[in-house]
Protein backbone atom coordinates (compact mmCIF):
# COMPACT_ATOMS: atom_id res chain seq x y z
CA UNK A 1 0.00 0.00 0.00
CA UNK A 2 1.50 3.26 -0.40
CA UNK A 3 2.03 5.94 1.78
CA UNK A 4 1.08 9.62 1.40
CA UNK A 5 3.55 11.88 3.56
CA UNK A 6 2.49 15.29 4.26
CA UNK A 7 2.80 18.02 1.84
CA UNK A 8 2.43 21.76 1.88
CA UNK A 9 -0.42 21.74 -0.48
CA UNK A 10 -2.92 19.83 1.90
CA UNK A 11 -3.09 23.16 4.60
CA UNK A 12 -5.51 24.27 2.36
CA UNK A 13 -7.95 21.81 3.49
CA UNK A 14 -7.74 23.45 7.58
CA UNK A 15 -9.59 25.74 8.73
CA UNK A 16 -8.10 29.18 9.96
CA UNK A 17 -9.01 28.28 13.36
CA UNK A 18 -8.05 24.24 13.51
CA UNK A 19 -6.70 23.62 16.65
CA UNK A 20 -2.99 21.97 17.01
CA UNK A 21 -1.75 21.24 20.33
CA UNK A 22 -0.17 18.33 22.65
CA UNK A 23 -1.77 16.10 25.30
CA UNK A 24 -0.42 14.83 28.44
CA UNK A 25 -2.34 13.38 31.85
CA UNK A 26 -1.66 13.29 35.29
CA UNK A 27 -0.32 10.55 36.72
CA UNK A 28 2.13 10.04 33.47
CA UNK A 29 4.15 13.24 34.47
CA UNK A 30 3.34 14.97 37.29
CA UNK A 31 5.38 12.78 39.88
CA UNK A 32 4.66 14.76 43.28
CA UNK A 33 2.47 11.84 44.61
CA UNK A 34 3.14 12.54 48.27
CA UNK A 35 3.54 16.30 47.91
CA UNK A 36 0.90 18.93 49.64
CA UNK A 37 -1.87 16.03 50.63
CA UNK A 38 -2.55 14.04 47.32
CA UNK A 39 -4.30 10.69 47.88
CA UNK A 40 -3.07 7.73 46.67
CA UNK A 41 -4.37 6.30 43.31
CA UNK A 42 -5.11 2.90 41.70
CA UNK A 43 -2.27 3.62 39.78
CA UNK A 44 0.17 3.96 43.06
CA UNK A 45 -1.55 0.60 44.89
CA UNK A 46 -0.92 -1.23 41.15
CA UNK A 47 2.72 0.25 40.07
CA UNK A 48 3.30 -1.49 43.74
CA UNK A 49 2.10 -4.68 43.14
CA UNK A 50 5.79 -6.93 41.54
CA UNK A 51 5.82 -7.79 38.48
CA UNK A 52 3.12 -5.77 36.76
CA UNK A 53 5.19 -2.97 35.42
CA UNK A 54 7.85 -3.63 32.32
CA UNK A 55 10.67 -2.19 34.48
CA UNK A 56 9.22 -2.32 37.17
CA UNK A 57 9.00 1.52 37.64
CA UNK A 58 6.39 4.32 38.65
CA UNK A 59 4.67 7.62 38.39
CA UNK A 60 6.20 8.87 41.59
CA UNK A 61 8.52 11.20 40.29
CA UNK A 62 7.78 10.75 35.99
CA UNK A 63 8.40 14.21 34.43
CA UNK A 64 8.47 16.06 37.71
CA UNK A 65 5.82 18.33 35.87
CA UNK A 66 4.98 18.99 39.46
CA UNK A 67 7.40 21.30 39.73
CA UNK A 68 8.58 21.88 36.26
CA UNK A 69 5.44 22.75 34.71
CA UNK A 70 6.62 26.40 33.95
CA UNK A 71 9.34 25.23 32.36
CA UNK A 72 7.34 22.60 30.17
CA UNK A 73 4.96 25.59 29.41
CA UNK A 74 7.85 27.84 28.09
CA UNK A 75 9.23 24.89 26.11
CA UNK A 76 5.50 24.96 24.91
CA UNK A 77 5.63 28.22 23.81
CA UNK A 78 8.93 28.34 22.08
CA UNK A 79 7.60 25.80 19.53
CA UNK A 80 4.55 27.83 18.85
CA UNK A 81 2.11 25.10 20.63
CA UNK A 82 -1.36 27.08 21.67
CA UNK A 83 -3.20 24.47 22.97
CA UNK A 84 -2.57 21.80 25.73
CA UNK A 85 -4.83 18.74 26.93
CA UNK A 86 -4.00 17.17 30.02
CA UNK A 87 -5.55 15.95 33.08
CA UNK A 88 -6.42 16.75 36.84
CA UNK A 89 -5.72 14.28 39.67
CA UNK A 90 -9.23 13.92 40.94
CA UNK A 91 -7.04 12.72 44.50
CA UNK A 92 -4.85 16.30 44.47
CA UNK A 93 -8.52 17.61 44.54
CA UNK A 94 -10.24 15.04 46.96
CA UNK A 95 -7.40 13.21 48.42
CA UNK A 96 -10.83 10.61 49.32
CA UNK A 97 -12.32 10.96 46.01
CA UNK A 98 -15.04 12.27 47.97
CA UNK A 99 -16.04 14.65 50.90
CA UNK A 100 -13.32 17.01 51.27
CA UNK A 101 -11.62 19.25 49.17
CA UNK A 102 -7.65 19.81 49.38
CA UNK A 103 -7.11 23.79 49.17
CA UNK A 104 -3.42 22.36 48.04
CA UNK A 105 -4.62 20.52 45.36
CA UNK A 106 -7.02 23.52 44.39
CA UNK A 107 -4.16 26.15 44.35
CA UNK A 108 -1.78 23.81 42.72
CA UNK A 109 -4.16 23.52 39.53
CA UNK A 110 -4.93 27.10 39.53
CA UNK A 111 -1.81 28.13 39.37
CA UNK A 112 -0.74 25.97 36.79
CA UNK A 113 -4.11 27.36 34.85
CA UNK A 114 -2.70 30.75 35.37
CA UNK A 115 0.92 29.73 34.29
CA UNK A 116 -0.86 28.51 30.70
CA UNK A 117 -2.81 31.66 30.74
CA UNK A 118 0.83 34.12 30.91
CA UNK A 119 2.66 31.36 28.23
CA UNK A 120 -0.52 31.71 25.73
CA UNK A 121 -1.32 28.23 25.85
CA UNK A 122 -5.14 27.34 25.77
CA UNK A 123 -6.06 24.34 28.30
CA UNK A 124 -8.65 21.63 27.47
CA UNK A 125 -9.01 19.75 30.77
CA UNK A 126 -10.00 16.06 31.20
CA UNK A 127 -11.55 15.18 34.20
CA UNK A 128 -10.26 11.49 34.54
CA UNK A 129 -7.48 10.13 32.97
CA UNK A 130 -7.16 6.49 34.78
CA UNK A 131 -5.96 7.74 38.22
CA UNK A 132 -8.94 6.79 40.49
CA UNK A 133 -8.45 7.75 44.02
CA UNK A 134 -7.64 4.48 46.05
CA UNK A 135 -10.24 5.41 48.90
CA UNK A 136 -12.83 4.59 46.17
CA UNK A 137 -11.56 1.25 44.73
CA UNK A 138 -11.35 0.65 48.67
CA UNK A 139 -15.43 0.96 48.08
CA UNK A 140 -16.11 -0.84 45.47
CA UNK A 141 -14.45 1.49 42.50
CA UNK A 142 -15.95 1.72 39.12
CA UNK A 143 -17.71 -1.57 39.78
CA UNK A 144 -19.90 0.34 42.88
CA UNK A 145 -22.62 2.09 41.20
CA UNK A 146 -22.13 5.02 44.09
CA UNK A 147 -18.41 5.55 42.47
CA UNK A 148 -20.64 7.17 38.81
CA UNK A 149 -22.45 9.47 41.79
CA UNK A 150 -18.97 10.88 43.24
CA UNK A 151 -17.56 11.37 39.70
CA UNK A 152 -20.51 13.57 39.44
CA UNK A 153 -19.94 15.79 42.42
CA UNK A 154 -16.06 15.93 41.49
CA UNK A 155 -16.85 17.29 37.92
CA UNK A 156 -19.70 19.35 39.47
CA UNK A 157 -16.66 20.99 41.66
CA UNK A 158 -14.17 21.21 38.66
CA UNK A 159 -16.54 23.20 37.01
CA UNK A 160 -17.49 25.42 39.91
CA UNK A 161 -13.68 26.26 40.50
CA UNK A 162 -12.78 26.74 36.76
CA UNK A 163 -15.72 26.42 34.54
CA UNK A 164 -15.00 30.24 33.50
CA UNK A 165 -11.45 29.63 32.39
CA UNK A 166 -11.31 26.48 31.17
CA UNK A 167 -13.38 26.07 27.48
CA UNK A 168 -13.01 22.42 26.88
CA UNK A 169 -13.72 19.55 28.98
CA UNK A 170 -13.55 15.95 28.78
CA UNK A 171 -15.39 13.53 30.81
CA UNK A 172 -13.03 10.29 30.40
CA UNK A 173 -10.21 9.42 28.78
CA UNK A 174 -10.63 5.57 27.39
CA UNK A 175 -13.23 4.64 29.37
CA UNK A 176 -12.33 1.07 27.32
CA UNK A 177 -9.34 0.48 28.86
CA UNK A 178 -10.36 1.26 32.66
CA UNK A 179 -13.45 -1.43 31.52
CA UNK A 180 -10.86 -4.01 29.32
CA UNK A 181 -7.51 -3.47 30.38
CA UNK A 182 -8.25 -3.05 34.23
CA UNK A 183 -11.02 -5.46 35.20
CA UNK A 184 -11.46 -7.79 31.72
CA UNK A 185 -7.87 -8.95 31.75
CA UNK A 186 -6.10 -6.80 34.53
CA UNK A 187 -3.26 -5.34 32.93
CA UNK A 188 -4.00 -1.73 34.24
CA UNK A 189 -5.15 -0.90 37.36
CA UNK A 190 -6.86 -2.07 38.84
CA UNK A 191 -5.42 -5.50 37.67
CA UNK A 192 -9.09 -7.44 38.31
CA UNK A 193 -10.08 -10.28 35.95
CA UNK A 194 -13.59 -10.30 36.23
CA UNK A 195 -15.20 -10.29 32.60
CA UNK A 196 -19.46 -9.67 34.06
CA UNK A 197 -17.20 -6.77 36.28
CA UNK A 198 -15.96 -5.31 33.51
CA UNK A 199 -19.26 -4.73 31.73
CA UNK A 200 -20.40 -3.10 34.90
CA UNK A 201 -18.09 -1.08 35.23
CA UNK A 202 -17.85 0.30 31.43
CA UNK A 203 -21.55 1.02 32.25
CA UNK A 204 -20.71 2.85 35.18
CA UNK A 205 -17.92 4.81 33.43
CA UNK A 206 -20.77 6.21 30.64
CA UNK A 207 -23.08 6.89 33.70
CA UNK A 208 -20.57 8.90 35.41
CA UNK A 209 -19.97 10.76 31.78
CA UNK A 210 -23.47 11.62 31.40
CA UNK A 211 -24.27 12.51 34.99
CA UNK A 212 -20.90 15.08 34.42
CA UNK A 213 -22.43 16.60 31.18
CA UNK A 214 -25.73 16.96 32.98
CA UNK A 215 -23.97 19.00 35.91
CA UNK A 216 -21.89 21.16 32.99
CA UNK A 217 -25.21 22.15 31.47
CA UNK A 218 -27.16 23.01 34.41
CA UNK A 219 -24.18 25.26 35.68
CA UNK A 220 -24.46 26.93 32.30
CA UNK A 221 -20.96 27.56 31.20
CA UNK A 222 -20.47 28.69 27.32
CA UNK A 223 -17.76 26.66 26.74
CA UNK A 224 -17.93 22.64 25.08
CA UNK A 225 -17.80 19.41 27.02
CA UNK A 226 -17.06 15.86 25.37
CA UNK A 227 -15.79 12.23 25.91
CA UNK A 228 -12.41 10.69 24.69
CA UNK A 229 -12.72 6.95 22.96
CA UNK A 230 -9.90 5.48 21.75
CA UNK A 231 -11.02 3.80 18.14
CA UNK A 232 -9.39 1.60 15.99
CA UNK A 233 -10.92 1.27 12.48
CA UNK A 234 -11.86 -2.60 11.64
CA UNK A 235 -11.76 -3.86 8.24
CA UNK A 236 -13.07 -7.40 7.00
CA UNK A 237 -9.95 -9.61 5.47
CA UNK A 238 -12.46 -9.96 2.49
CA UNK A 239 -15.98 -8.70 1.04
CA UNK A 240 -16.94 -12.08 2.16
CA UNK A 241 -20.66 -11.60 4.40
CA UNK A 242 -19.28 -13.47 7.17
CA UNK A 243 -15.69 -11.71 7.33
CA UNK A 244 -17.85 -8.61 7.31
CA UNK A 245 -19.70 -9.91 10.11
CA UNK A 246 -16.42 -10.74 11.93
CA UNK A 247 -15.61 -7.16 11.40
CA UNK A 248 -18.76 -5.88 12.77
CA UNK A 249 -18.35 -7.99 15.97
CA UNK A 250 -14.90 -6.65 16.43
CA UNK A 251 -15.68 -3.07 15.78
CA UNK A 252 -18.65 -3.63 18.39
CA UNK A 253 -15.56 -4.75 20.89
CA UNK A 254 -13.52 -1.99 19.80
CA UNK A 255 -15.50 1.14 19.59
CA UNK A 256 -19.25 0.63 19.36
CA UNK A 257 -19.07 -0.80 22.72
CA UNK A 258 -18.90 3.21 24.09
CA UNK A 259 -19.80 4.74 21.29
CA UNK A 260 -23.53 3.24 20.72
CA UNK A 261 -24.75 4.19 24.25
CA UNK A 262 -23.47 7.49 24.29
CA UNK A 263 -24.34 8.54 20.86
CA UNK A 264 -27.17 6.51 19.76
CA UNK A 265 -28.53 5.73 23.73
CA UNK A 266 -27.95 1.97 23.26
CA UNK A 267 -26.59 -0.65 23.22
CA UNK A 268 -25.46 -2.74 19.97
CA UNK A 269 -27.71 -5.36 18.66
CA UNK A 270 -24.71 -7.27 18.37
CA UNK A 271 -23.34 -6.89 21.98
CA UNK A 272 -24.67 -10.14 24.23
CA UNK A 273 -23.56 -11.62 20.95
CA UNK A 274 -19.78 -10.48 21.59
CA UNK A 275 -19.85 -9.96 25.09
CA UNK A 276 -22.04 -12.87 26.07
CA UNK A 277 -23.92 -11.25 27.88
CA UNK A 278 -25.78 -7.49 28.67
CA UNK A 279 -24.51 -5.60 31.63
CA UNK A 280 -26.08 -6.70 34.98
CA UNK A 281 -25.94 -2.75 35.91
CA UNK A 282 -28.05 -1.11 33.64
CA UNK A 283 -31.31 1.12 35.35
CA UNK A 284 -33.93 2.39 33.68
CA UNK A 285 -33.31 5.55 32.77
CA UNK A 286 -29.74 5.03 32.58
CA UNK A 287 -29.45 5.44 28.86
CA UNK A 288 -31.05 8.43 28.54
CA UNK A 289 -28.50 10.04 30.83
CA UNK A 290 -25.76 8.28 29.00
CA UNK A 291 -26.58 9.73 25.86
CA UNK A 292 -26.94 13.77 26.98
CA UNK A 293 -25.75 15.39 23.65
CA UNK A 294 -22.08 16.41 23.85
CA UNK A 295 -20.21 18.94 22.02
CA UNK A 296 -17.96 17.19 20.31
CA UNK A 297 -15.98 13.47 20.65
CA UNK A 298 -12.52 13.44 21.36
CA UNK A 299 -10.56 10.55 19.43
CA UNK A 300 -7.39 8.96 20.48
CA UNK A 301 -6.50 6.76 17.03
CA UNK A 302 -2.99 4.36 17.18
CA UNK A 303 -3.94 1.70 14.99
CA UNK A 304 -6.14 -0.51 12.82
CA UNK A 305 -7.02 -4.08 12.85
CA UNK A 306 -7.79 -6.24 9.61
CA UNK A 307 -10.18 -9.51 11.09
CA UNK A 308 -11.40 -12.91 9.36
CA UNK A 309 -14.45 -14.85 10.71
CA UNK A 310 -13.15 -18.17 12.66
CA UNK A 311 -15.48 -20.16 13.75
CA UNK A 312 -13.33 -21.40 16.48
CA UNK A 313 -12.22 -18.66 18.14
CA UNK A 314 -13.50 -17.47 21.50
CA UNK A 315 -12.74 -13.82 21.12
CA UNK A 316 -16.22 -13.06 19.08
CA UNK A 317 -15.71 -15.48 16.67
CA UNK A 318 -12.41 -13.70 14.54
CA UNK A 319 -9.23 -14.31 14.25
CA UNK A 320 -6.93 -10.73 13.13
CA UNK A 321 -4.98 -11.14 10.58
CA UNK A 322 -3.86 -7.49 10.45
CA UNK A 323 -0.19 -7.50 8.24
CA UNK A 324 2.76 -6.39 10.90
CA UNK A 325 5.08 -5.00 8.13
CA UNK A 326 5.26 -1.62 9.68
CA UNK A 327 4.30 -1.32 13.13
CA UNK A 328 5.80 1.22 15.84
CA UNK A 329 7.94 0.45 19.00
CA UNK A 330 4.59 -0.76 20.70
CA UNK A 331 3.97 -3.74 17.71
CA UNK A 332 0.92 -1.70 16.76
CA UNK A 333 0.31 -1.67 13.22
CA UNK A 334 0.81 1.95 11.06
CA UNK A 335 -1.98 3.05 8.53
CA UNK A 336 -2.59 6.60 8.34
CA UNK A 337 -5.73 5.79 5.98
CA UNK A 338 -7.33 3.97 9.16
CA UNK A 339 -7.94 7.32 10.65
CA UNK A 340 -9.28 8.99 7.42
CA UNK A 341 -11.82 6.14 7.64
CA UNK A 342 -12.25 5.63 10.70
CA UNK A 343 -13.36 9.51 10.79
CA UNK A 344 -15.59 9.37 7.56
CA UNK A 345 -17.43 6.27 9.56
CA UNK A 346 -18.16 7.77 11.96
CA UNK A 347 -19.48 11.09 10.65
CA UNK A 348 -21.61 8.58 8.50
CA UNK A 349 -22.93 6.42 11.10
CA UNK A 350 -22.90 8.83 14.15
CA UNK A 351 -24.68 11.87 12.63
CA UNK A 352 -23.22 15.59 12.84
CA UNK A 353 -21.16 15.28 16.30
CA UNK A 354 -17.76 17.62 16.07
CA UNK A 355 -14.62 15.80 16.11
CA UNK A 356 -10.86 16.45 17.61
CA UNK A 357 -8.01 13.87 17.90
CA UNK A 358 -7.00 13.73 21.26
CA UNK A 359 -4.38 11.62 21.23
CA UNK A 360 -2.43 10.12 18.21
CA UNK A 361 0.91 9.49 17.91
CA UNK A 362 4.62 6.74 17.73
CA UNK A 363 6.64 5.02 20.15
CA UNK A 364 10.00 4.90 18.77
CA UNK A 365 13.33 3.59 20.28
CA UNK A 366 14.82 7.08 20.66
CA UNK A 367 18.98 7.92 20.52
CA UNK A 368 20.11 10.69 22.12
CA UNK A 369 23.29 11.32 19.66
CA UNK A 370 24.82 14.97 21.23
CA UNK A 371 21.80 16.85 21.62
CA UNK A 372 19.65 15.60 18.76
CA UNK A 373 17.34 12.69 18.59
CA UNK A 374 16.69 12.17 14.93
CA UNK A 375 13.39 10.26 15.05
CA UNK A 376 12.14 9.89 11.57
CA UNK A 377 9.77 7.29 12.13
CA UNK A 378 8.04 9.32 14.61
CA UNK A 379 7.82 12.10 11.84
CA UNK A 380 6.67 10.10 8.92
CA UNK A 381 4.27 8.70 11.36
CA UNK A 382 2.99 12.03 12.26
CA UNK A 383 3.41 13.75 8.65
CA UNK A 384 1.03 10.48 7.47
CA UNK A 385 -1.79 10.77 9.62
CA UNK A 386 -1.90 14.03 9.09
CA UNK A 387 -2.60 13.55 5.31
CA UNK A 388 -5.71 11.68 6.61
CA UNK A 389 -7.24 14.73 8.77
CA UNK A 390 -6.80 16.55 5.67
CA UNK A 391 -8.49 14.10 3.86
CA UNK A 392 -11.41 13.86 6.29
CA UNK A 393 -11.68 17.52 6.00
CA UNK A 394 -11.97 18.05 2.59
CA UNK A 395 -14.45 14.85 2.88
CA UNK A 396 -17.07 17.16 5.07
CA UNK A 397 -16.07 15.98 8.60
CA UNK A 398 -16.41 18.57 10.82
CA UNK A 399 -13.01 17.77 12.40
CA UNK A 400 -12.06 21.16 14.87
CA UNK A 401 -8.60 19.89 15.93
CA UNK A 402 -5.56 17.58 16.53
CA UNK A 403 -3.36 17.37 20.12
CA UNK A 404 0.15 14.73 19.62
CA UNK A 405 0.52 12.45 22.07
CA UNK A 406 2.46 13.37 23.67
CA UNK A 407 4.19 16.21 24.56
CA UNK A 408 7.53 14.67 26.30
CA UNK A 409 8.23 11.05 27.55
CA UNK A 410 7.12 9.62 30.18
CA UNK A 411 5.82 7.17 32.37
CA UNK A 412 3.82 4.61 30.04
CA UNK A 413 1.64 2.27 32.05
CA UNK A 414 2.44 -1.17 32.18
CA UNK A 415 5.66 -0.05 30.17
CA UNK A 416 7.09 2.15 32.76
CA UNK A 417 9.57 4.16 30.69
CA UNK A 418 10.74 1.98 28.26
CA UNK A 419 8.81 2.95 25.43
CA UNK A 420 8.83 6.62 24.18
CA UNK A 421 6.12 8.95 22.44
CA UNK A 422 7.35 12.19 23.24
CA UNK A 423 8.40 15.11 20.38
CA UNK A 424 10.30 15.92 23.76
CA UNK A 425 12.61 13.91 24.95
CA UNK A 426 13.68 13.65 28.41
CA UNK A 427 16.74 12.70 30.21
CA UNK A 428 15.55 10.78 33.54
CA UNK A 429 18.48 11.34 35.58
CA UNK A 430 18.70 15.20 35.04
CA UNK A 431 14.93 15.95 33.98
CA UNK A 432 16.07 17.65 31.23
CA UNK A 433 13.94 18.01 28.40
CA UNK A 434 15.76 17.80 24.74
CA UNK A 435 13.30 18.97 21.93
CA UNK A 436 13.57 15.42 19.31
CA UNK A 437 13.56 16.38 15.30
CA UNK A 438 10.05 15.49 15.35
CA UNK A 439 9.24 18.07 18.22
CA UNK A 440 10.93 20.71 15.49
CA UNK A 441 9.09 19.30 12.49
CA UNK A 442 5.76 20.07 14.57
CA UNK A 443 6.80 23.22 15.64
CA UNK A 444 7.69 24.63 12.16
CA UNK A 445 4.51 23.05 10.77
CA UNK A 446 2.19 25.16 13.43
CA UNK A 447 4.47 28.10 11.95
CA UNK A 448 3.50 27.45 8.73
CA UNK A 449 -0.09 27.56 9.91
CA UNK A 450 0.47 30.48 11.36
CA UNK A 451 1.21 32.89 8.66
C1 LIG B 1 -3.50 5.93 25.32
C2 LIG B 1 -3.53 6.65 26.65
C3 LIG B 1 -2.33 7.52 26.89
C4 LIG B 1 -1.06 6.89 26.37
C5 LIG B 1 -1.22 6.44 24.95
C6 LIG B 1 0.02 5.84 24.35
O1 LIG B 1 -4.19 4.73 25.44
O2 LIG B 1 -4.68 7.45 26.74
O3 LIG B 1 -2.30 7.81 28.26
O4 LIG B 1 -0.66 5.90 27.23
O5 LIG B 1 -2.26 5.52 24.87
Amino acid sequence: MGITLWDDMMKVNFPKDFVWGVASSSYQIEGGVNKDGRGSTIWDDFCAMPGVIADGSDGAVACDHYHRYRGDFALMQSMGIKHYRFSLAWSRLYPDGDGELNQAGLTFYTRLLDALDEYGIEPMVTLYHWDLPSALQARGGWANRETAYAFARYAKAVFAFFGHRVRRFITHNEPWCTAYLGHGIGIHAPGIRDHAQMLDVAHHLMLSHGLAVQAYRAAGFAGEIGITLNLNQVYPETERAEDILAAERIGVFHNGWFLDPILKGSYSGLFGEVFGKMPAAIQEGDLEVIAQPIDFLGINYYSYSVVAHDENSAHAKTRNVTPHDRVTDMDWPILGQGLRDLLIDLHQTYGKVPLYITENGCAQIDRLEGDRVHDILRINYLSEHFVALSDALLQGVPLLGYYAWTFMDNFEWGYGYTKTFGLVYVDWATQTRIPKDSAFWYAELLRSFDH
